[in-house]
């Protein structure tokens, strides 16, 4: 759970939270390189939420985005419509949004994706135009009751699974 007390670093004016935002916005902070896309075509725009009202409201575009509700803030990443046969207009944003959940690891706080299936409502909570239809949101905040901290087992394929030695 992230705990809605004091927002984390969207607000902050700390040289450690301007790093982390700074390499959020893909624009490369001192500590971090820049998130690389297609090109250099930076087709992302992020719409940062503080407002809990406007979170409790966010929270509805999808079943399971129940966490913005509570959260602390919430990144929106708003994508484009147009893709093409390499998936790039997909791909890109999401290296952006492991981006920012790693600065945000960083600063010890806690993040999680939620999908934008309501696109009209998310519309209209955030106002993004038309030519934009695809929107992820990333919740943020400190874990509640304790610090941030990795997931010892985490449920993943094993290495020997997913890796494939020069041929599958
Ligand atoms: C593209 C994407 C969309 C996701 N959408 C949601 C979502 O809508 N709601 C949610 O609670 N978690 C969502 N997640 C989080 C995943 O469920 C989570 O990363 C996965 O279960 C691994 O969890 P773990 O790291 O705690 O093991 C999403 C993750 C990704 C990568």
């Amino acid at each position: 759970m992230l705990k809605d007390a004091s927002p984390p670093s969207c607000a902050g004016s700390g040289r450690a939270r301007g790093a982390g935002l700074r390499s959020w916005c893909g624009t490369g902070g001192r500590s971090r390189p820049p998130v690389p896309s297609s090109q250099n075509w930076q087709p992302w725009d992020f719409i940062l939420i503080t407002d809990h009202g406007q979170l409790r409201e966010l929270a509805r575009v999808w079943r399971g985005a129940g966490h913005v509700a509570g959260s602390a803030a919430a990144i929106v990443v708003i994508g484009p419509a147009a893709d093409n046969e390499f998936g790039r207009a997909r791909f890109d944003p999401g290296q952006a949004t492991m981006t920012m959940m790693l600065a945000a690891a960083d600063l010890g706080i806690g993040s999680c994706h939620a999908g934008g299936a309501d696109l009209q409502l998310a519309r209209e909570v955030l106002g993004f135009p038309e030519n934009r239809d695809w929107a992820l949101i990333i919740s943020l905040g400190y874990p509640a009751g304790r610090p941030l901290a990795p997931i010892r087992v985490p449920a993943r394929r094993p290495l020997a699974e997913v890796v494939h030695r020069g041929r599958w």
